[in-house]
């Protein structure tokens, strides 16, 4: 099994909409795929058909809950989703308490979906640091960074790089898509440039800007249904390609390694 984190220290570059078509596309590939939201705006499940209005999550009951499997929704695309659920501060405290208690809670939570080298988390994470980060990456996942070809995305890499955003236990698997991409840009494409030459083979891929992506979000789609013959398709699926070398790679069974 393969753990993957969706993360960055920037809101709004597309951490949730990687995590949903990532998921649509490795479940393509044969891989068991279930995904779970960490974001309490509990977006993640509007990319598999769960109604905006259905508050149901497993937040509420995860601190008494010792597999979370048992709270996991099987979506029509097949894809199970672990939706954040709708929560009151109170609860959303608790939850971060529990996450922070103890490092092995999290891991036996996860325990069930560690079956097969077939299954696939991937887990998608609020904006900048949280309790839910450091939970997480207790587990040595393969972690994706998302930026977008702008400044913005430039001046927060140097953190990354020095270690100042993802906590130590981390390891090494840090890895980088861009994304929104517009090579009709200048500026985005200069800033394009250099995020190659210093991410290097770091650099999963990157995927172009195209309104189809908002577009399949509004109609509750994956973008793989809604505009197949978009770039973005074939963007999403070469950093899919990439991620499999790597989760074929022994090193990268890792959680069930690590969490022994
Ligand atoms: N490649 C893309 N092209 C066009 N719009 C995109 C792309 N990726 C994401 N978006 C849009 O950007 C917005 C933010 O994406 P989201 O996945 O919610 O970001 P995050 O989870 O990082 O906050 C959404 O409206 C989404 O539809
Ligand atoms: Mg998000």
């Amino acid at each position: 099994m393969t753990l993957i984190c969706v993360a960055s220290p920037k809101g709004g570059v597309g951490k949730t909409t990687l995590t949903a078509n990532l998921a649509y596309t490795l479940q393509r590939q044969g891989f068991n795929v279930t995904v779970i939201d960490f974001d309490s705006q509990d977006a993640l499940k509007l990319h598999f058909g769960i109604a905006f209005n259905d508050t149901q999550g497993y937040v509420v009951e995860a601190a008494s809950t010792p597999y979370w499997g048992e709270m996991a929704r099987t979506t029509a695309s097949g894809i199970d989703v672990l939706a954040y659920g709708s929560t009151t501060r109170e609860q959303r405290h608790r939850f971060e308490t529990f996450l922070a208690s103890d490092p092995r809670a999290l891991y036996q939570a996860l325990s069930g979906f560690y079956n097969s080298p077939n299954d696939v988390l991937i887990v998608d994470l609020p904006p900048g640091h949280s309790v839910a980060l450091e939970a997480v990456c207790q587990l040595k996942p393969l972690c994706i960074t998302v930026l977008m070809a702008d400044s913005a995305s430039l001046a927060v890499l140097p953190s990354i790089e020095s270690g100042g955003f993802y906590p130590e236990s981390v390891g090494r698997h840090l890895y980088y898509v861009v994304n929104q991409l517009d090579l009709r840009n200048d500026l985005s494409r200069d800033v394009y440039a250099l995020l190659k030459e210093r991410l290097k083979a770091s650099l999963l891929g990157s995927i172009h800007r195209d309104a189809a992506v908002s577009e399949a979000h509004a109609l509750q789609v994956s973008v793989l249904q809604h505009a197949h013959t978009s770039a973005v398709v074939n963007d999403i699926e070469a950093i899919a390609h990439n991620l499999i070398r790597l989760m074929q790679d022994a090193e990268l069974s890792q959680v069930r390694q690590e969490g022994e």
